[in-house]
């Protein structure tokens, strides 16, 4: 057991970080959705999302660290940071490279979010959205050389984590298509506001009407000839 510490500390900090860091984009992904109401408020889960962020980060420092001081793997400096460099026997090198990639596009997001207020903000949000694809990354990474992956806690946990997130990504487009349509859709036409007609009669200081009826100033439709028998005969020639 003692020998094998480092592997057990990796294996589970690779664990947090990644459960983290899809707890993490799946707040974000929600905050401007709006889909939870005004309860919790956006500045709570702005912090939550920022803390999961940064605990996906401490946790990824330990996970590497725990293995650079693992006896078994041996890895050096190069093998954590250049991607397709590191051989582990009984993994790909692929499956390494792309854990190199998630951490490296972790590192970018974390660190332009630390520097934000310096940087144009275009060039954050490019960056910040690539937490994305550093999560596909980290997941392929961690089907493809984790040992614990086929414990069926871990599986049910990962999975669930990556649904949730797709779930919320598909809520958050479609809402977003909604609001462009509404924005686009030219504003309804205004009908013209009715006269205020009042019914009861006003009478004026000299006995007259003021207010008379439609019908006592312009002449309506001449009245209906009655339904039958009551037309003047027609006349001939
Ligand atoms: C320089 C970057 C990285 C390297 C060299 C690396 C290396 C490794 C290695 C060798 C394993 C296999 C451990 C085992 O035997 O189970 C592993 C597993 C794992 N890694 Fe990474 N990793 C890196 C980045 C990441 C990142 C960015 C994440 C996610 C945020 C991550 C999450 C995981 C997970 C969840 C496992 C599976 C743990 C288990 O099954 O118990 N790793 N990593």
């Amino acid at each position: 057991m003692a020998d094998q510490i480092f592997w057990y500390i990796s294996r589970s900090a690779g664990l947090v970080s990644w459960l983290a860091a899809a707890g993490s984009i799946l707040v974000g992904t929600l905050i401007p959705s709006r889909i939870l109401g005004r309860r919790p408020t956006i500045p709570w889960l702005t912090d939550l999302h920022r803390m999961l962020g940064a605990l996906a980060s401490v946790f990824l420092l330990i996970h590497l660290a725990a293995l650079w001081f693992d006896h078994f793997v041996q890895l050096r400096f190069d093998d954590l940071l250049i991607p397709w460099v590191a051989d582990i026997p009984g993994l790909s090198r692929t499956s390494i490279a792309l854990g190199v990639l998630a951490a490296w596009m972790m590192a970018a997001v974390e660190l332009t979010s630390l520097i934000r207020d310096r940087i144009p903000p275009d060039w954050w949000r490019t960056i910040h959205l690539s937490a994305y694809a550093s999560l596909v990354l980290g997941t392929a990474h961690a089907f493809l050389a984790g040992s614990d992956i086929t414990n069926p806690i871990v599986a049910a946990l990962g999975t669930s984590a990556i649904t949730a997130v797709l779930l919320a990504l598909v809520v958050r487009i479609r809402r977003r298509q909604r609001a462009k349509r509404r924005r686009d859709e030219p504003p309804p036409t205004t009908r013209p506001e009715p006269p205020i007609v009042t019914t009861s009669p006003v009478i004026g200081d000299h006995g007259g009407l003021l207010n008379p009826r439609p019908s006592e100033t312009t002449p309506g439709p001449s009245p209906r000839p009655p339904a039958s028998g009551h037309h003047p005969p027609p006349t001939r020639g």
